[in-house]
């Protein structure tokens, strides 16, 4: 099966020295959500500009969707969906315009569009809300709004440069119910930058880690998650017990086991598994549990290990970053100068 996306040594340098994408490849097959999860700076918006057309490479070669991105961007830019982070729907109008605006943009044919637009306005929770100007709607409401205009033509492939920024638990949690919605109802191929690791860990089947403009990682969440060592299992015995240790290390497939407030943390490739074997040995050993609890790795701990940096995710776009991104999205549109 031809690939959704195909990235083959895509790099990218501006003023002669700063490599800000380096060599950078990858697959995404049809369907996958692939996450490109890197602190701020890391290449990802300047790798997601690329992939849609927006951004000539320095290097490599890129293919979307069966189509040449670098030889024929503007076929791309057609073909493809694309949500910045960046408010790119026009305040002043209404939300209803503002898709009527994309679908034209488009090309989506005027009489599939109305019907196409009550539709999306249903479905993303905007219709009581579709003839009030954009100004007046909350982020959630915006970013679901963004979301719409970058599905109105339904593309195959959807492209997210860090959807939910500044958005609360809740909008969050709203916005990528949509998109697993159209993913599993169109098959779609979902390209999503991040920087909550929660997020990519649920919605992601395979993550590449981007530090200073390389990939340093790539698999399955829990693919990275298992490279950390495994899970950590807390046993917690009814009454202190000296034997416990011994009895937990002779368990097959414990890698380590270590005392902690009067409970055992011991430490396995695959948690799940060992928990009926690790209960099973107690028992045989007339040792009464208090309890048990299984702990996985999660990305932050990932993303320390593979960039040796803590990841923080508080930090906002500088203003080069929106200046580039909002030139780049009036370029795209073909609405310069506003
Ligand atoms: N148009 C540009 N001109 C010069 N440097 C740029 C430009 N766009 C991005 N950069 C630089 O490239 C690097 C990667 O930026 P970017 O792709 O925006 O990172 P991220 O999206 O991961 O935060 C940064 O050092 C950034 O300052
Ligand atoms: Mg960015």
């Amino acid at each position: 099966m031809e690939p959704a996306i195909r990235a083959e040594g895509v790099g990218r340098t501006f003023n002669r020295t700063l490599k800000a994408v380096d060599n950078v490849s990858f697959t995404v097959t049809p369907g996958e959500a692939f996450g490109f999860l890197g602190p701020n700076g890391a290449g990802k918006t300047t790798t997601v500009s690329m992939l849609t057309g927006n951004l000539r490479p320095t290097a490599g070669r890129a293919v979307v969707d069966g189509v040449d991105v670098f030889h024929h961007p503007e076929a791309v830019k057609r073909r493809i969906g694309l949500v910045f982070q960046e408010q790119t729907s026009d305040s002043d109008l209404t939300g209803r315009e503002n898709l009527e605006l994309a679908a034209a943009l488009f090309g989506v044919p005027r009489r599939d569009a109305t019907a196409t637009i009550d539709g999306l306005l249903d479905r993303m929770q905007i219709g009581d809300a579709a003839d009030r100007l954009t100004k007046t709607y909350s982020g959630g409401m915006r970013r679901r709004l963004e979301l719409a205009v970058g599905i109105i033509h339904s593309p195959r492939v959807l492209f997210l440069d860090e959807p939910t920024l500044g958005l609360d638990p809740q909008g969050r949690a709203g916005f990528w119910k949509y998109v697993q919605e159209l993913r599993r109802d169109h098959g779609m191929t979902v390209f999503v930058t991040t920087h909550y690791l929660d997020e990519a860990d649920s919605i992601c089947d395979r993550i590449a880690i981007i530090d200073h403009g390389r990939i340093v990682a790539t698999g399955t969440p829990s693919e990275l998650k298992d490279h950390l060592g495994g899970d950590v299992i807390t046993i917690r015995p009814a009454r202190e017990d000296r034997s416990l240790e011994a009895v937990l290390r002779a368990v097959p497939g414990v890698l380590s086991v270590a005392s902690q407030d009067g409970a055992f943390r011991v430490k396995a490739p695959r948690g799940e598994e060992l928990i009926p074997p690790l209960v099973n040995a107690c028992a045989h050993a007339g040792i009464g549990l208090a309890g048990v609890s299984l702990k996985r790795p999660s990305l932050d701990e990932v993303f320390l290990e593979f960039t040796g940096r803590e990841f923080r995710e508080d930090e906002g776009m500088t203003a080069t970053d929106r200046a580039v991104r909002v030139g780049q999205v009036q370029r795209a549109f073909g609405r310069g100068g506003r």
